[in-house]
């Protein structure tokens, strides 16, 4: 892919200055799962110093010295970088921005890439909540899900990780897997709490084009199932919220006081700066993304110029309506007067019983968070 420089960035040269969130992006993975469609790539000799270079030289560069609240590195898999790289990453990192009044400091996992190691480096660093994959606990189901780790893997880092300090976990589960069971499910989530982390996230299985599983369902292998799906989300917030922790968010559950700050920022509608190929930014009314390919990203930043792969200027009304589609994907849900211009789709949606009064605000019902990204496509 080629790189060129908008003609918005050479007009803007770095319109970063401000955001309180910060994303960055490693898509080194061990293993390609079937089913996942974020930017990614295994990490082959030669392609991860020049990567963690390049996003300190972007930090340095287009970062404007950001001072985030929160800090979300995410991927791929942070951790499949060597103690080494995210030595150099993170050293580089402190150099360029500044982590004084950050306070919620997230970085992603694979199970199979926890170490006592990086564990203690990233503690070092200021890291202060893990979100690890774990999917599932059922080797069956692991294994069409194509995970590098088995169960017991995920218990022993677990345990690594609550060694090292940490106090702020979170476990990723997916369900609506083929062939998955109901049973299957809450032994999963059962299994999950059993293990006592502060959040867990329970995702319903999505089959995104250009991924195997899409192609497996185009040909008729896999079949997605909308009913048995809402069968296992139910059960899922249903035995969550008895296990103590209360869902915030449609795919989010946490312990009180645990729910994820960063992750809470993007759907309020906060600006966030991000870093890394394939990022997303969001600073006032300009949108952009970094280029989704390792080696023209690190190009771009190595010539000076942004990665951009496009820039957008957001009307102030698609900001507001993507702020509503968001709130109300929350519990908490939203101020019902910002709903007021929408006032006939807001009645439709009454009438079904997806849209319901709570207190003060208004808030999708149970029924109504089952079709969030049908509702939301409509607001936006
Ligand atoms: C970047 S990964 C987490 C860290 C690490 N790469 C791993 O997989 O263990 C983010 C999470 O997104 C979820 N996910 C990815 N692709 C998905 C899909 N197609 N449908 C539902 N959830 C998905 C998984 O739960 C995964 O843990
Ligand atoms: S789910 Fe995680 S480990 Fe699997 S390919 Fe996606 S980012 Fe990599």
């Amino acid at each position: 892919m080629r790189v060129e420089a908008s003609p918005l960035a050479t007009r803007h040269p770095s319109p970063a200055t401000g955001a309180k969130h910060l994303y960055i992006h490693i898509p080194f993975c061990l293993q390609i799962c079937p089913y996942c469609s974020f930017y990614k790539d295994i990490a082959g000799p030669g392609k991860a110093d020049p990567l963690v270079e390049a996003i300190i030289r972007e930090a340095e560069l287009f970062g404007n010295r950001c001072a985030p609240h929160t800090v979300f590195i995410g991927g791929g898999t942070p951790t499949a970088l060597s103690v080494t790289q995210l030595e150099r990453l993170f050293a580089g990192l402190q150099r360029h921005l500044d982590f004084t009044d950050t306070d919620e400091f997230t970085i992603e996992m694979n199970p199979a890439t926890v170490t006592a190691r990086k564990a203690e480096l990233l503690r070092g660093f200021g890291v202060n909540r893990v979100s690890m994959g774990v999917q599932s606990w059922d080797p069956h189901l692991l294994k069409l899900l194509g995970r590098v780790h088995d169960a017991d893997q995920v218990r022993r880092s677990f345990a690594i990780l609550r060694e090292a300090g940490f106090d702020n976990l979170n476990l990723d589960l997916i369900y609506g897997v083929p062939g998955q069971s109901l049973a299957q499910w809450e032994d999963s989530i059962r299994q999950t709490v059993g293990l006592g982390p502060e959040h867990i996230s329970a995702y319903c299985l999505t089959y995104e084009e250009d991924t195997e599983y899409f192609e497996r369902m185009t040909r008729g292998e896999f079949r997605e199932d909308v009913e048995s799906d809402a069968g296992f989300f139910e059960r899922g917030v249903e035995m969550l919220s008895a296990a103590g922790y209360g869902q915030y968010e449609i795919s989010n559950h946490a312990r009180p006081g645990r729910e994820c700050r960063h992750n809470l920022a993007y759907w309020e509608g906060a600006d966030y700066l991000g870093l890394g190929p394939s990022a997303w930014s969001t600073i006032g009314e300009r949108r952009w993304q970094n280029a989704p390919d390792t080696a023209a990203y690190v190009q771009a930043v190595q010539a000076g110029v942004r990665p951009l792969r496009n820039e957008e200027i957001l009307p102030a009304a698609t900001r507001e309506a993507e702020k509503i589609a968001f709130g109300l994907r929350m519990n908490a849900g939203i101020d019902p007067a910002r709903l007021a211009e929408r006032h006939e789709l807001i009645s439709g949606l009454r009438e079904e019983g997806l849209l319901e009064d709570h207190g003060p605000r208004v808030r999708l019902t149970p029924r109504g968070r089952l079709l969030a990204d049908e509702i939301a496509a409509e607001l936006i």
